[in-house]
């Protein structure tokens, strides 16, 4: 696929990872039910999390608003690894060397939990141990590439310094990871989705919950009017949707990033990569049915800030032009990730006065083996009452106090955003061309209007449902996007990401605006 066909979205984005599995088809709930533990969010953490729980003997159900494994999960990179960029000096240096290990050891146990599941369920899921390496074209990097090395080698990560990787990538530094792995996430998930109904537990897709209540139990209301009673809530819908407690809203911020599936001349010399430097590049290799692609991600925006979201994309094919003879981009798509404060997921108790409420979020772009963590220490705490790891992820850490810098900017760009999306000009300008998409004024109020390639407008109220935020138009996804925390509506209005629950309006109005539209024309 050429450039000039992603400019023109002659194909719209797919992943690899939706594309080369079949789409899944588990009930709606349709009655009211009680079970031990209730898990919002079919995701790899909701779907990992009820896996470990379900071979417990606890009786769990998931409540999926969509189909499972379709959201980040579906929109990965997929490496398993413990090297997250430079994490372990940070960690060190900002919480403690004690909390660094708990973190090395966290995700070290999940890569091989996850080797080990595979094997023992013979999941055909594409697994491969890659080693990982982090390498910079900057000087400036290089002491931190060595800082790096030093943390994780003291927290017994098998990782060196490395002058020359297998690419021909001239480099100043790099570090790498041994025993690390790859895989094909929605092949080993859906495997897992099989067990957790084996084991007595019920996935429900197209099952929004939009509420919960305390009462002794918790009492979550879907879309449709039925009701969930449980012991216990895991809230893993990503973004925190559930506002009453632990302002999360206030402490998350989310980014979206991109990646390419690119089909090339060369090689492909093994390893799975990334740079120091931001915006981060990152590579692997992935075998499919049509030979190797090779998977080129990084760029990332804040969501719903940055106008032309295209030009990430662009990014991307530039970057892998310069290092490869490029016979073919099949695939192209785009994911969203919360970020925490202070680098680390926050998974464990919601808040620490809500011994049966759970949280798991915020991997800050490493989900894989973050969502295994979780799986790992929400199924302890739940079934043992303690996990080895549940300080460093602790949602309510002293440490993120000492964040408050972090705090107040991202809750500073919030409110910024709040403000200029009230206050900014409503434009004049109604010529909106087929694929395009935009904030038009219709008698003073903003509407946000695309029309499709066959001519038909669709407009919609651009204020956000979860805190009222001006949404923006995505024109490489084709989405409205809000930049205050996250929340994504097809040109329907369809709610594509939380943690809004309620769709925009949509088509109240639609052949008053066309009426309005044609008359100032
Ligand atoms: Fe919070 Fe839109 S996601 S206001």
């Amino acid at each position: 696929m050429s450039l000039d066909e992603y400019k023109n979205f002659i194909k719209p984005p797919q992943s690899y990872w939706m594309a080369s599995t079949p789409t899944t088809d588990y009930p709606k709930l349709t009655e009211d039910i009680n079970v031990d533990v209730a898990i919002v969010g079919g995701g790899m953490s909701g779907i990992s999390c009820a896996y470990m729980l379900a071979k417990e003997g606890v009786k769990v159900a998931i409540l999926e608003a969509d189909h499972i494994l379709q959201g980040t999960t579906g929109h990965t990179t997929a490496k398993i690894t413990s090297q997250h960029g430079l994490i372990y000096s940070k960690i060190k240096s900002k919480m403690s060397m004690e909390f660094a290990q708990q973190y090395a050891d966290a995700n070290e146990s999940a890569i091989r939990l996850i080797e080990k599941i595979q094997n023992e369920l013979h999941i055909d899921c594409d697994f491969m141990h890659q080693p990982a390496y982090v390498f910079t074209r900057q000087d400036q990097y290089v002491q931190k590439i060595k800082d790096e090395v030093d943390a994780a080698s003291k927290l017994g990560i098998k990782a060196s310094y490395v002058e020359k990787i297998p690419f021909d990538i001239p480099i100043k530094a790099a570090l790498r990871f041994e025993n690390q792995a790859q895989f094909h996430p929605r092949k080993y998930l859906l495997e897992l989705a099989k067990e957790v109904i084996k084991n007595g537990g019920s996935i429900y897709e197209q099952t929004r919950a939009i509420d919960i209540e305390e009462n002794g139990a918790y009492v979550i209301s879907t879309k449709d009017g039925k009701k969930v009673t449980a012991e216990k809530v895991i809230i893993a819908s990503h973004y925190p949707f559930y506002n009453k407690h632990g302002m999360y809203f206030a402490r998350i911020y989310i980014e979206r990033s991109y990646a390419l599936g690119v089909k090339v001349k060369e090689k492909y010399p093994g390893g799975m990569y990334i740079t120091a430097e931001d915006p981060a590049k990152s590579l692997r290799s992935q075998s499919s049915d049509d030979g190797e692609l090779i998977i080129i991600g990084g760029e990332h925006h804040k969501t719903g800030q940055g106008k032309d979201t295209t030009k990430h994309y662009e990014a991307l094919i530039a970057f892998s032009k310069d290092h490869f003879t490029v016979e073919d981009i099949p695939y192209r798509w785009s994911t969203q990730d919360c970020m925490t404060l202070d680098d680390v997921p926050y998974i464990g108790h919601y808040t620490s006065d809500t011994p049966n409420l759970y949280v798991a979020t915020g991997y800050g772009k490493w989900g894989m083996t973050n969502s295994t963590v979780s799986a790992m220490i929400l199924s302890d705490l739940i079934v043992r009452g303690s996990s080895p790891y549940q300080d460093v992820y602790n949602p309510s850490r002293k440490t993120i106090a000492a964040s408050a810098k972090e705090f107040i900017k991202e809750n500073i760009n919030v409110a910024k955003e709040l403000i200029k999306g009230k206050l900014s000009p409503l434009p004049n300008d109604f010529d909106i061309k087929p694929g395009e998409g935009k904030v038009i004024n219709g008698n003073g109020e903003r509407i946000g209007a695309f029309r499709d390639e066959k001519g038909v407008l669709h407009l919609v109220n651009t204020t956000c449902t979860h805190m009222g935020c001006e949404l923006q138009w995505n024109s490489a996804e084709r989405s409205w996007d809000c930049p205050c925390h996250g929340s994504r509506f097809t040109y329907e209005g369809d709610i594509i990401e939380g943690p809004a629950v309620m769709p925009l309006e949509y088509d109240r109005d639609v052949n008053t605006f066309e009426k309005l539209i044609k008359d100032d024309f």
